[in-house]
Formats: C-alpha cells, sequence, structure tokens
C-alpha cells in the first residue's frame, strides 16, 4: 500500500487527481486541507481527511505520520509554504514530494516573460531544489478540461514547449510519480500538451 498526503486537497488539479489516485488498489490517501467539509470523502475506507493548514507545523508534522509520498497542490505564500513542508518533511523522514509549480519560473518560456506574479513560485522551487528531499517538481502549462491524456515533459535545461495542458494529464502524470520507485526524482519537469 502506498500512503499519499495531498496538501491543498480541495484544490482544482488535486481534485481531478483524487480519482485517478483511487483507481489504484494500492493506493491510500490523507486529505489534508483547510475548511474540510468542504470535501466529502470519496472512499472511507482508504481515504481519510485532515484539516490543517500547510503553514501549521505541528499539525503538519501530525499528518506526515506513516506516509510514503507527499503531493503539494497549493497556491499562495508558496515559499512559506515549501518552508513548512521541507521542515516537517525532514523532521518525520518523509523523502518523497511531487510539488505542482508553474511554467515560466525559469525565463523557459520562449517569448513570454512572466515578471513577479512568479515569484512565489521560484521561490518555492528554489527552496525545494536546495533541500535533500526526493522531490519532483511539476511546471504545468495552462490548465484544460480536456478530457484526453496526451502530454510532454521538458527537463529543467529545455525550453518550455507548447502553452496548455489538460488536468486529465497532470492526473496521470501524478499518479505514475507517486508509484513508480525513482521516477524523475530531483527533477524540474515543464508539462506541456503533446503536438
Ligand atoms: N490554472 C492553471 O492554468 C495553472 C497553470 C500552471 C500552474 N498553476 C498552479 O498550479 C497550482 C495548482 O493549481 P489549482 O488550480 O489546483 O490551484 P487551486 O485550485 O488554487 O488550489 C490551491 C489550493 O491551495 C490551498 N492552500 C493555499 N494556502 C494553503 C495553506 N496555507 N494551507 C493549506 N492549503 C492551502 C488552497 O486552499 P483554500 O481553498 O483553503 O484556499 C487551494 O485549495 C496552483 O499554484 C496554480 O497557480 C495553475
Amino acid at each position: 500500500m502506498t500512503r499519499i498526503l495531498i496538501l491543498g486537497a480541495n484544490g482544482q488539479l488535486a481534485r481531478n487527481t483524487i480519482p485517478f489516485l483511487l483507481e489504484r488498489e494500492d493506493v491510500a490517501l490523507t486529505l489534508y486541507l483547510r475548511r474540510a467539509k468542504r470535501l466529502t470523502n470519496p472512499d472511507p475506507a482508504r481515504v481519510s481527511i485532515i484539516e490543517g493548514d500547510v503553514l501549521d507545523r505541528a499539525a503538519l508534522q501530525a499528518a506526515l505520520q506513516g506516509q510514503d509520498v507527499v503531493y503539494a497542490n497549493l497556491a499562495g505564500d508558496m515559499a512559506a509554504q515549501a518552508r513548512s513542508i521541507i521542515a516537517a518533511m525532514k523532521s518525520v523522514g518523509v523523502r518523497r514530494l511531487i510539488f505542482i509549480s508553474s511554467m515560466g519560473i525559469y525565463g523557459e518560456v520562449p517569448g513570454e516573460r512572466y515578471q513577479s506574479v512568479l515569484d512565489p513560485y521560484r521561490d518555492s522551487a528554489a527552496l525545494i531544489e536546495a533541500s535533500d528531499l526526493d522531490y519532483t517538481i511539476l511546471r504545468p502549462g495552462w490548465f484544460t478540461r480536456d478530457k484526453a491524456v496526451n502530454y510532454q515533459l521538458s527537463h529543467r535545461d529545455e525550453a518550455f514547449r507548447g502553452h496548455d495542458v489538460s488536468l486529465n494529464s497532470l492526473s496521470d502524470l501524478i499518479v505514475k510519480l507517486a508509484l513508480i520507485p525513482n521516477m524523475e526524482i530531483r527533477q524540474s519537469l515543464g508539462v506541456s500538451k503533446a503536438r
């Protein structure tokens, strides 16, 4: 059984990904979110729900007990969130982190210069890359509701190709990253629709 803690579990991409993860019988989920009554438990035998803020270090450490994988689907003060996640994971001894960021944080999107709007994404990615966690940072293009799973990856030293990607593609990739040992460890991946 792989135990996965989802931080920001009421986020759009997290809500899209939960059913993809639950298709796999060997997965148990802990959904961590503020104002937990917004979520209905989709499978009480395998899913638990914890109300908490990622910036609450003690609550986060408690939620991390016994987990194998952390999937962070956050927004807002992402540098402070990344600091809290890194410290809590280190103290509990959980190593695998999948962290949703954004395209554009390295100036890697041809013809686009995203400025300060991406600072929280840049700063949180830099903190994670400086940690010794087994991280994979995802840098998606704009989300679409296209049902198809159809994507390409670009590594940190490559230009980002395209500009959008379906939520289902990202969910498919997150399941693989969570369950395939050592897949794209310590990598920062651009994710866009394959041409
Ligand atoms: N939409 C796009 O096209 C696109 C493209 C590239 C990248 N992205 C980025 O990808 C990430 C995921 O996207 P999304 O659409 O799933 O985002 P979302 O719907 O805005 O979800 C982010 C979640 O983070 C939670 N959160 C924020 N601060 C928190 C804290 N301190 N403790 C616990 N939870 C906290 C929010 O919870 P509350 O509901 O409690 O506020 C929210 O549910 C975002 O950073 C987004 O900007 C989006």
